[in-house]
C-alpha cells in the first residue's frame, strides 16, 4: 500500500510575491494539482496527503475521479517538520513498513516512467529510493575571498529531485533523529543517511524541476504545453 505526502507548506520566499507558488495556476489549474497529477498518474499510489500551511485559505480540494483519496493535514515551519506531520495523517492502511513517496508541491513536471522507475526499484531495496539527476555544470569550490580553491569531480554527484520512496516507520524516525538534534535535512534521503542507511539513486529526467523562481514556472508553461501539443 503505497500512498504519498505532498509538502505545500511552503511561503515562497524566494519566488516572491503574493501567492504561494503551489497554487500559481498553469493551464488552469495550481502547480499543486499539476503534481497530484503526475503522482496519481500510476495505479500504484493509493491515495496522497496533501501538507498545508496553518493559515492556507487556498486549497480547494482535488480528485482524479478514481476514488482515491487526498486528504489535508497541517504542516510545520519546514519542510522536514511538514513532511512529519504528513506521515502523522496517513491511514492505518499503510503500515509501518508500508511505502511513502515524498512529492514536493512545487515539482509539477514529474514523468510517469521516472515515478514507475522510482516505484519498481524503491520497493526491491532495504532502505528505500530517490529519483536524482546527474550533475551536468563544472564544480568549484570557493575560498573564503571568493577565489577559486579548487574543482570538485563531478562523476559521483547528483541532484536530489523528488520523489522519494521510504517506508513509513523508518523514514518517520530518521526524521524525528534530525529533528531532535536539531539538523535541518532538506530531503529524505538525508534524514536516512544520517542513520547509516543508504538509499538507491534512480535515474530521472532534468526537467523534473522544483519551481523555485519565475523563470522556473515559465520553463514549467512550456513544458506543459510541449507536452499537450
Ligand atoms: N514546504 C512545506 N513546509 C515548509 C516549507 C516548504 O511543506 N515549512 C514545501 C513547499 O511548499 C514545497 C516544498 O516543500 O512544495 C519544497 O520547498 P521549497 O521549494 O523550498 O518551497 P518554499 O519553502 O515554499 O520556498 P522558499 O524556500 O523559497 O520560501
Ligand atoms: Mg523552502
Amino acid at each position: 500500500m503505497t500512498w504519498a505526502v505532498v509538502p505545500a507548506a511552503g511561503r515562497g520566499a524566494r519566488f516572491g510575491g503574493d501567492v504561494p507558488k503551489q497554487y500559481l495556476e498553469v493551464a488552469g489549474e495550481p502547480l499543486v494539482v499539476h503534481s497530484l497529477r503526475a503522482l496519481f498518474a500510476h495505479p500504484g499510489v493509493k491515495g496522497a496527503v496533501v501538507v498545508l500551511a496553518p493559515d492556507d485559505a487556498r486549497w480547494r480540494g482535488w480528485s482524479d475521479g478514481s476514488g482515491r483519496p487526498v486528504i489535508t493535514c497541517t504542516g510545520g515551519d519546514t519542510r522536514a517538520r511538514s513532511v512529519l506531520a504528513g506521515l502523522a495523517a496517513l491511514p492505518d492502511e499503510v503500515r509501518a513498513d508500508g511505502f511513502v513517496l515524498v512529492h514536493d508541491a512545487a515539482r509539477p513536471n514529474l514523468r510517469k516512467a521516472d515515478l514507475a522507475a522510482l516505484l519498481e526499484r524503491g520497493r526491491e531495496d532495504p532502505v528505500g529510493a530517490i529519483l536524482a539527476t546527474p550533475v551536468r555544470d563544472t564544480l568549484k569550490r570557493a575560498g573564503d575571498d571568493g577565489g577559486i580553491d579548487g574543482t570538485e569531480p563531478r562523476e559521483r554527484l547528483w541532484r536530489a529531485l523528488t520523489p522519494q520512496l521510504f517506508r513509513r516507520l523508518q523514514l518517520g524516525r530518521a526524521l524525528e533523529a534530525a529533528a531532535a538534534d536539531a539538523i535541518e535535512v532538506t530531503d529524505e534521503a538525508m534524514a536516512m543517511e544520517r542513520q547509516g542507511l543508504r538509499p538507491l539513486l534512480v535515474e530521472g529526467a532534468a526537467d523534473n524541476i522544483k519551481v523555485t523562481t519565475p523563470a522556473d514556472l515559465a520553463y514549467f508553461e512550456f513544458l506543459l504545453a510541449r507536452r499537450t501539443m
